[in-house]
């Protein structure tokens, strides 16, 4: 990688040494109150009593607030208006917001909430797609994609396979949970502390709820204890709530999330339900693909109907097939609304493909790197959706991990391994990935930052982007370091505030160093070039001949003796603005999505990797043995930095394949709502080995600095664990019929190795 700085994570220090804020540790202002959520105890019903009486009564209990007390809009949807920041007359899943107590201190409050008695006379709740497809119940319209003609293609291939395929739901986990801490401010005016990826549509909703103008509501975000998708728009609802009761009770108001509430209350990723039909040729090209997804939505939108478009975007990974026809339908459900998670659809979307190729590799006998390989993308080929490949380097990634990480020796001491070993099987598995970087309604694709330069020649700079985590910041800090050509000491980071930076996109679809590293860039370049005028301005030459930064003024190469801070001033003297803001928008991305066709994405990030598993055959246990990860960085601006994204997704992606389990009784009642319960990967369900090998590459220009975007597409690596696994199981049980339902837990593993397929 030839990163042009290596520098160290800028919250290494505060986070080891505990020193980072977060919304809970802010200090708290006299008189702030405590707020707690009522939840809804019914997935699905008419609510007929509300009595808020006693908790109204308890001491200590400041007011009660449902939805008659909102004085705008009860109403949060940001896709779709069909969410309720409070439940009136019916609920929809468990945990939806029925009311809030506030009260001078939280166990108070909690206190409170178990006066409060409701009333539900109790309806039917579907937990399932399926099911809710069965019943005509949609959140948003059905979305195809497709190219070629399928009907024709299927009929002529040589081989045609079906099949289905279930992915499970995925908690987010982030260790803050959702928190906010909303002010009294005056002239009306509210400032909310939210632990949000999108300040602006926390302001904005925050508006609508309150019937104030956006500009009464200054929205402020320091960093995250992790996002994940999980705050892209679901940590509005919790800041809404805390301004509301600001209006109400004119004090400040905190809100956060008791980790238990947090996962009853908020959505996670969607489960998945999919129909596949896969069509190949005699020499195993796929010709043709066609599948249906049933996406679990929750009882609301929220993001659904653009994750849905992802799962099509994606639903033929890095394969180059010319005839398919994908139709998603979004379907609603009494769980909370499903929401953004790391991948946005994308991996739902890949792991039906790669179901329906390890499916047809099962039938035909033959290994399903032998069908992957053969139909890798190449530069050129049209995806689905319009979008010509180019910069498709697959294949290249795939040539390199082969050879990095001596594939077809690995592949050769497996089959031995298996031979020798009666009760322990290894398997290994190929999963590549093709990931589309841009958001893909047009109008996210935008951002600003606003950098100013003080008198002491010191920098402060604001952007859209919000820490959570991934080292935005950082990359920030790097960006406006080479662009003003100063040491990054001299450049702070301010939080992302909506009075600074207004109109901002969420922090998200890895986009977010993309977006705002260039708008810094364009408000940096512009500074250079005035700090340059004056300079050259005051030594009587042209600016073209003086260059300046952190070695201070040089005049045709050589050191004019003007440090940057002399010329700083000497700038400010002229009267010269020392402040500039930047505005970027990712030039030649559109999609019609009302023919499916466009050039939605800025440019892909491509990848491989080989995923090695070892079962224990009595226990059904398992651990993952090596990821040989062969990667496309771009020309990364931080190494240490984008293999950390790698390391983190690749687990993240490992635990949604394998173990983390979401569970319902029939009543819609959630029974993983614990940490006891759902199974967060830890150390000992971390790959023994992990291997990233970077792509050479000069790296697109379209990537900040060429450096291409990181957050998500690694977390995809992690499906090859299934398919390894599968294969292991297949190992030990010839009779075992690959199907497709993950998370591959330990016992359905060991049902597995024991079933006999008729
Ligand atoms: N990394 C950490 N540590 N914490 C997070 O919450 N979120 C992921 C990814 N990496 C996340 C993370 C998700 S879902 C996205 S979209 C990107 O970071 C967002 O940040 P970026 O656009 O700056 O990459
Ligand atoms: N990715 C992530 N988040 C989003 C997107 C997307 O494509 N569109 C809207 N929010
Ligand atoms: Mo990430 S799911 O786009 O926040």
């Amino acid at each position: 990688m030839s990163a042009c700085y290596r520098m160290k994570n800028i919250d290494s220090i505060s986070h080891v040494r505990g020193e980072s804020l977060y919304v809970d540790d802010i200090p708290e202002t006299g008189g702030t109150l405590h707020a707690v959520v009522f939840p809804s105890p019914s997935a699905h019903g008419v609510i007929k009593r509300l009595d808020t009486s006693h908790a109204t009564n308890l001491r200590g209990v400041q007011a009660v607030l449902t939805a008659p007390d909102i004085p705008g809009e009860n109403q949060i949807g940001g896709v779709i208006p069909d969410e309720p920041l409070f439940a009136e007359d019916k609920v929809e899943f468990i945990g939806q917001p029925v009311a809030l107590i506030v009260a001078s201190d939280e166990a108070t409050a909690r206190k409170a909430r178990k006066l409060i008695h409701i009333e539900i006379e109790e309806l039917e709740p579907i937990t399932d797609a399926r099911h809710a497809f069965e019943k005509s119940m949609f959140l948003s319209p059905p979305q195809t994609f497709s190219s070629g003609d399928i009907k024709k293609a299927l009929e002529e291939c040589e081989y045609v396979f079906e099949g289905n395929c279930e992915s499970g739901g995925q908690e987010h986990m982030y260790i803050e949970g959702q928190a906010s801490y909303a002010y009294p401010g005056e002239k009306g005016s509210i400032r909310i502390v939210s632990s949000t990826q999108g300040p602006t549509h926390v302001q904005k909703t925050a508006a609508a709820v309150l019937g104030l103008p956006m500009h009464l509501i200054e929205v402020d975000v320091n960093r995250l204890g992790g996002g994940f998708g999980g705050k892209e728009d679901q940590a509005t609802a919790y800041a809404c709530m805390a301004a509301l009761a600001v209006v109400k009770l004119n004090k400040p108001v905190k809100l956060v999330l008791h980790r238990l509430d947090d996962m009853m209350m908020t959505g996670k990723r969607h489960p998945y339900s999919a129909d596949f039909k896969i069509g190949l040729s005699a020499d195993l090209r796929i010709l043709a693909y066609q599948a249906r997804l049933y996406q679990n939505g929750g009882a609301a939108a929220d993001l659904s109907p653009a994750i849905l478009d992802r799962s099509l975007f994606h639903s033929t990974n890095a394969y180059y097939i010319p005839n398919t026809q994908v139709t998603a339908y979004s379907c609603k459900t009494n769980l909370p609304p499903n929401t953004a998670f790391r991948g946005f659809g994308g991996p739902q979307g890949m792991f039906v493909i790669e179901s329906a190729i390890a499916r047809a590799a099962h039938e035909l006998g033959t290994e399903a790197r032998t069908i992957q390989e053969k139909n890798f993308l190449r530069n050129g080929d049209l995806f689905q959706y319009g979008q010509k490949a180019t910069g498709a380097s697959i294949k290249k990634c795939y040539r390199i991990a082969s050879k990095e990480f001596r594939v077809s020796e690995l592949a050769s001491e497996i089959r031995t391994f298996n031979k020798k070993n009666r009760v322990q099987k290894k398997g290994m598995a190929m999963m590549p990935v093709c990931f589309g970087i841009s958001f893909t309604n047009k109008q996210m694709n935008q951002a600003r930052a606003l950098v100013h330069i003080y008198q002491d020649g010191s920098v402060g700079v604001s952007t859209g982007a919000v820490e959570m985590g991934q080292g935005v910041n950082t990359k920030i800090v790097q960006v406006v370091a080479k662009a003003l050509s100063i040491d990054p000491a001299r450049i702070k980071i301010e939080t992302t505030n909506t009075t600074r930076v207004s109109n901002t996109s969420p922090t998200a679809a890895s986009s977010g160093a993309d977006l705002n590293g260039k708008a810094a860039e364009i408000a940096c370049s512009r500074l250079v070039s005035r700090l340059k005028n004056a300079v050259a301005k005051k030594l009587g030459t042209k600016s073209s001949d003086v260059t300046i930064g952190e070695k201070g003024v040089m005049l045709n190469g050589k050191p004019a003796g003007i440090l940057w801070e002399e010329a700083v001033k000497d700038a400010y003297r002229e009267r010269v603005c020392l402040s500039e803001q930047g505005h970027y928008a990712t030039p030649g991305v559109e999609f019609d999505k009302s023919i499916a066709k466009g050039q939605p994405f800025a440019y892909h990030v491509y990848g491989v990797a080989f995923v090695t598993v070892i079962v224990d055959c009595l226990r059904g246990t398992y651990t993952v043995e090596s990821v040989n990860i062969a990667h496309d960085f771009g020309s990364s601006m931080n190494p240490e930095i984008d293999l950390g994204q790698v390391e983190g997704a690749l687990m993240q992606g490992i635990g949604w394949m394998t173990m983390e389990e979401l569970a319902w009784d029939k009543n819609g009642r959630y029974l993983s709502n614990s940490l006891s319960t759902y199974k967060v990967p830890d150390i000992y369900s971390a790959p023994l080995e992990v291997n990233c090998t970077p792509l050479p590459s000069r790296g697109h220009r379209k990537a900040i600095l060429r450096s291409k975007a990181i957050g998500e597409p690694p977390l995809m690596y992690g499906i090859g664990t299934y398919f390894a696994l599968q294969n292991a199981i297949t190992a030990f049980n010839p009779s075992y019929r690959p199907d497709f339902n993950a998370p591959l837990t330990p016992e359905k593993v060991l049902m597995r190795l024991y079933s006999r397929h008729s």
